[in-house]
């Protein structure tokens, strides 16, 4: 099938193409740095999801962004993986380079379009960034046959020109045209005349897919995301639990849940399994350390929750009273007591599998014991337990500072006072400090161990499940010169669950510094 037809077919088709850029744009965000396994496992994830394309990262950023896109373009089997490339030379070569392992591999390459951004960040004439465009476009297709092009900042970009810029991209081999709404400025009346405008008066514009790409700034990612898919857009670019820039971007299980919940008026399909958008949220907000907010549409904890006593009566006598779409339809469980601490491996193993876990050898039998310790401390052991205790060991596995032992001293009769150990790249270290209350206490006697200059910003504390010994969920943020980390753990224990949490959000604050280290020496 040639070019031409592919795009003319998709345009006319309802099948929507689904862009997650978690992994690039998503982890952009402050506090949101993810290491490398845990990439990966969020690759992975997003790939047994159904997403077509995956955005794995900015390859010229870093080593380590690098080595992240190609790891994830070696194992990704059905989705195709995507690295992103400013329009210069030595950011497509990286990029071609990263994702060339792809069974599907694509470059993105962009520049921005508008005149503040070509006057002042760029410092370029508009002649010359359209130069940019054909130029970076033929470059990235003499590596892939897959190019997509964006013009950074379009819907503040003046309408004849960005025709232009389109018409130069299609004529130099792109193959996927995105029109961000880099700051999240636009309306949906306005992206959809935008997007209606592109597609009927650039002369190429049927050889093509059109892609929105929308921040949240005014809280419209989403309704601009589908008015753009009403005009003709097929890909939407997203985030899990709409991770991003600023404000965010526009969240896949919104945009995936509006096409399926109301068919009736959006008349498109996409290739997700909706019934893994929950854990999705619960992956991604755990190895993000990024808080899923409670009232958040689709994942949020109270998104199925009905409180009020009218509601609850409707419930009882039919769900459709007052539920659009079932809990069950997005991968959200009835609460269930599952296990014991009689339970054994074969019993836990189907659990997981039974909750969308595929674990391998060694982190199965790592969560196994983790289980157990849990069931020695914890009566009931709820699905949401098993969850937090699963993505927790993925979230803290390569850490290289653990906790070891906590005693803490609280009391009406102060001062209280905390003797930690830590395991420190191997080596177990102690010390004893006071503290105004307990966690005072902790964290003193982690500034004690780890020498830091970090800020907390956050202390927050949840309980996973009801009940007195339900456990505690603690995140921790700290600010370093400028770089936001957050820490999260769960424990029975409250005060061992803030200092993994404070822990933890000192680990991603080490990588952080070793990621800004490297990118200083790569651009
Ligand atoms: O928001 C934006 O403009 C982007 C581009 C790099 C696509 O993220
Ligand atoms: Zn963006």
């Amino acid at each position: 099938m040639t070019d031409q037809s592919k795009a003319d077919k998709s345009a006319s088709s309802d099948r929507i193409l689904i862009f997650d850029t978690t992994l690039r744009d998503g982890e952009q965000c402050p506090g949101a740095t993810m290491t490398f396994e845990e990439k990966l496992e969020v690759a992975d994830y997003l790939d047994a999801m159904g997403v077509d394309i995956i955005e794995a990262g900015f390859p010229i950023a870093s080593d380590g962004d690098f080595e992240a896109v190609r790891a994830v373009a070696e194992r990704v089997k059905n989705a195709t993986v995507a690295g992103l490339a400013r329009a210069g030379k030595k950011d497509i070569a990286r990029a071609g380079e990263a994702v060339r392992q792809a069974v599907k591999p694509r470059i993105h390459t962009f520049v921005s379009t508008s005149p503040v951004h070509m006057k002042y960040k760029l410092q370029k004439e508009p002649e010359e960034v359209l130069d940019l465009v054909t130029a970076s476009v033929t470059l990235a297709r003499n590596l892939v046959d897959d190019v997509e092009w964006s013009a950074e900042d379009a819907t503040r970009t003046e309408h004849d020109y960005l025709c232009r810029c389109v018409e130069a991209a299609i004529k130099a081999g792109a193959t996927t045209i995105n029109i961000p709404d880099t700051v999240g400025y636009t309306v949906p009346e306005e992206y959809f005349a935008l997007i209606s405008m592109l597609r009927e008066r650039v002369p190429n514009a049927d050889q093509v897919i059109f892609s929105t790409h929308c921040h949240n700034d005014l809280g419209l990612a989403v309704a601009n995301s589908l008015a753009g898919v009403k005009a003709g857009a097929r890909q939407i670019e997203c985030t899990i639990n709409g991770i991003g820039e600023r404000a965010g971007n526009a969240a896949l299980e919104e945009v995936v849940m509006a096409m399926k919940t109301r068919a009736d008026t959006l008349p498109y399909r996409t290739g997700v399994d909706t019934t893994k958008l929950a854990r999705a949220s619960r992956l991604v907000s755990t190895v993000t350390n990024f808080p899923v907010q409670y009232n958040k549409a689709i994942v949020g904890r109270n998104a199925f929750a009905h409180e009020s006593g009218i509601h609850q009566d409707g419930m009882l006598k039919h769900n459709q009273t007052y539920e659009i779409m079932t809990p069950e339809s997005v991968g959200v469980g009835k609460t269930s007591l599952v296990m014991g601490k009689h339970s054994g491996r074969a019993a836990f193993r189907s659990k997981l599998k039974e909750m969308g876990y595929d674990l391998g050898d060694n982190a199965f039998q790592d969560a196994f014991q983790r289980f157990k310790e849990l069931a020695d401390r914890k009566k009931h052991v709820y699905d949401e337990d098993l969850e937090s205790l699963v993505d927790e060991g993925i979230a803290h596995a390569h850490e290289s500072m653990k906790v070891v032992s906590l005693t803490v001293i609280a009391g009406t009769i102060g001062p209280q006072s905390a003797t930690l150990t830590l395991d420190i790249d191997g080596t177990h270290q102690t010390v004893q400090s006071a503290g105004n209350g307990p966690v005072d206490a902790t964290f003193n006697a982690i500034k004690s161990l780890v020498d830091h200059q970090a800020r907390l910003q956050l202390y927050q504390v949840h309980a996973v499940t009801q009940g007195t010994d339900a456990q505690a969920e603690v995140s921790v943020r700290l600010e370093e010169d400028g770089r936001v980390v957050t820490g999260r753990a769960a424990d029975p224990d409250t005060l061992v669950a803030s200092a993994r949490a404070y822990l933890s959000a000192l680990n991603k604050l080490q990588v952080k510094r070793q990621k800004t280290a490297q990118a200083q020496q790569a651009i």
